[in-house]
């Protein structure tokens, strides 16, 4: 009697041995046969009663050995089936398939900066760094600027306490490099600059310069001249023209503002340009040689160009855009648009 049961148990098992699993739907027939809710094994354990006493034990434990038998080969095979399911997907994969992937771009002053130091390095010039918040010395007295000047008043700078301010301009750079520093110098100077002003379509309280130092023995105007001639042909069309107008910077002798020939209306006249034929974009001169030898340099010796010009009154200019507050507002519809303007 005993016998019967115990063979049934030998025939279950060859028949777990020998199923053949290659497929998922194989593998789904096998748990239902061994390990679902009606499987074959379940009835096994019903027959305990009808088995010798003494034999209990051991027919117990097979039935154990089988269901552990069944669980093993469904885990096993689970395992291979999803892994052949991986590698199928993976050759019939078309790589030259075209993706929609959705690139970011830089901000449009990020951009424009690198077209900036892009030019100049051609022309040589190394990119400088210096702090935002800065001393008086850099950002003022170096630089030339009366004790009474209205730029070091409480209504155009943001003073943190008696000593430190948030830097009004990158010309403050110029002081740091130059007292570091040994000529030749040739650098700009890109970074985020700060005025007090009351934040407007027209105005922020901040916004990014560019400066711009040339020292050694024999600069001479026509160097700053040829120099900004180069940089307003590469950045705003091989047929731009410049001008001059007479200016005044405390930190440079002479002074002078940079027009150029109106890139939207070619100087037929349009709002741009104010029907001018010609928009302003940087200041510039040649160094004051007080500010020279402010920083430990022999005006006897050498001389000097700067210059310092707006990156976001650029950017308005070249892309019509007529609300400065655009570039701090992160709104992506806006930044979208300068998707690699360079
Ligand atoms: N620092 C000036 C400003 O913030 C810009 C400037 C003008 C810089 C003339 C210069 C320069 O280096 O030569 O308005």
């Amino acid at each position: 009697m005993s016998n019967k049961y115990f063979s049934t148990i030998d025939e279950i098992l060859n028949n777990i041995q020998n199923w053949q699993i290659t497929t998922a739907d194989d593998l789904e027939q096998f748990r239902i046969a061994y390990l679902g809710s009606k499987n074959e094994l379940k009835p096994l354990m019903s027959h305990i009663k009808d088995i010798a006493p003494e034999d209990r034990k051991a027919y117990g434990q097979k039935v154990n050995a089988l269901k552990q038998a069944a669980e093993e080969k469904f885990a096993l095979f689970k395992e291979k089936i999803a892994e052949g399911a991986a590698k199928k997907q993976a050759a019939e994969m078309d790589l030259s398939l075209p993706v929609d992937l959705k690139m970011g771009n830089a901000h449009p002053i990020s951009q424009m900066l690198e077209q900036v130091i892009g030019i100049f390095s051609r022309l040589g010039f190394v990119v400088a760094d210096g702090p935002e918040i800065e001393d008086d010395w850099h950002n003022f007295s170096a630089l030339n600027f009366p004790p009474d000047h209205p730029a070091r008043d409480m209504q155009d700078t943001y003073f943190l306490d008696k000593d430190y301010a948030l830097r009004t301009h990158t010309s403050s750079v110029q002081v740091r490099l130059m007292e570091s520093s040994r000529p030749p110098i040739r650098a700009i100077m890109p970074g985020r600059v700060y005025r007090n002003e009351t934040i407007s379509a027209r105005s922020h309280c901040q916004f990014h310069q560019v400066e711009g130092l040339y020292v050694a023995e024999n600069v001479s105007l026509a160097d700053l001249k040829q120099t900004l001639y180069y940089f307003a042909r590469e950045m705003y069309g091989e047929n731009t023209k410049i001008r001059f107008r007479p200016s005044y910077f405390p930190f440079t002798e002479i002074s002078a503002e940079m027009d150029i020939s109106c890139f939207v209306c070619n100087q037929k006249g349009c709002p741009v340009c104010k029907h001018s034929g010609w928009v302003e974009i940087l200041g510039c001169g040649m160094v004051d040689p007080n500010v020279l030898e402010n920083c430990g340099i022999d005006s006897r010796i050498y001389t000097g160009f700067a210059f310092g010009m707006g990156i976001e009154r650029a950017l308005m200019l070249k892309y019509r855009i007529d609300d400065i507050r655009l570039f701090f507002e992160n709104d992506i519809r806006f930044l979208q648009q300068f998707k690699a303007i360079v």
